[in-house]
């Protein structure tokens, strides 16, 4: 099946393709369709700055400096991946934005599901993982002072048509790709189409309930529960038991003298 995928040629983005795929109540309202740039997430702060309404979309085909948390950075060859980012303006304090990462987590998580009929479950906070490898992952940013939110961007990136060969070094063994695992090319403008509906959805559900659905929602795929990690934080260094997810989607971890840890960011390492 992987061989048969290899012949075939994935189909470029189209503006109006993706415009008539989006059906949604604020997520897509304007959708940027770029070719290259260097982060999308650079491209939808410096939209937001300038004072892009909430929902404001935007889409590369490639970035040439894709970035991923902790200063890492995220492979973007065009025409296979997707790049997005999406600018939220919810009126919330900037201590319960974290929980938008989590947000488009269970979203992503769902479009993969929807498009490509995969399995996907969440490292917490925001890795996206099918059968064991990372699919996916979210860089959420947020624009701040004091007590006030001026806005938030997430950005996703999700490995769609890349086959083994586009992943170099220790990404031969973490990373994999929705054609990888499905053994045949993926619709790029569904799983974006898919994915903005999701998020769409949820982000509603968050507007008018808060932050509690989503977590239940994310408890039921999140691979980290019940797992013992080790996380890092700046120079802090943490291990034990995650036990749960709090009602701000901050993990719980019990270490050996019992003691429980609440972790609102960092870097989780499951050690079995
Ligand atoms: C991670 O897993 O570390 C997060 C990866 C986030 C990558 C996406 S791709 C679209 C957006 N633009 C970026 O530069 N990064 C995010």
């Amino acid at each position: 099946m992987a061989g048969q995928a290899s012949q075939e040629i994935a189909a470029p983005l189209s503006e109006a393709d993706i415009r008539s795929a989006i059906v949604t109540r604020r997520i897509g309202h304007t959708i940027h369709l770029l070719q290259t740039v260097d982060s999308t997430n650079d491209e939808a702060m410096a939209l937001a700055a300038r004072g892009a309404l909430d929902g404001t979309v935007v889409i590369a085909d490639a970035q040439r400096r894709g970035r991923g948390r902790m200063g890492r950075s995220w492979a973007s060859p065009g025409g296979v991946g997707i790049y997005l980012s999406v600018i939220l303006r919810p009126a919330i304090q900037p201590h319960d934005a974290p929980s938008l990462t989590l947000l488009g987590a269970v979203a992503v998580a769902e479009a993969i599901e929807e498009v490509a009929g995969l399995a996907a479950g969440v490292k917490w906070p925001n890795d996206l993982i099918v059968r064991g490898r990372k699919v996916g992952g979210i860089l959420g940013e947020v624009a701040a002072e004091a007590s006030h939110l001026h806005y938030v961007v997430l950005g996703i990136g999700v490995n769609v048509n890349q086959t083994e060969a586009s992943f170099e070094g220790e990404l031969r063994h973490t990373a994999t790709s929705l054609r990888i695992e499905t053994g045949r090319l993926v619709d790029r403008t569904a799983m974006i189409r898919s994915l903005c509906e999701r998020l769409d959805r949820w982000y509603n559900c968050f507007l008018s309930e808060g932050p509690a659905p989503i977590i239940e929602r994310l408890r039921q795929r999140c691979l980290t529960l019940g797992q013992r990690v080790v996380a890092r934080s700046g120079d802090q260094q943490l291990c034990g038991l995650a036990v749960d997810l709090d009602h701000a989607g901050a993990l719980l971890i019990r270490d050996a003298d019992q003691q429980l840890h609440r972790l609102i960011a960092g870097d989780v390492t499951l050690t079995g």
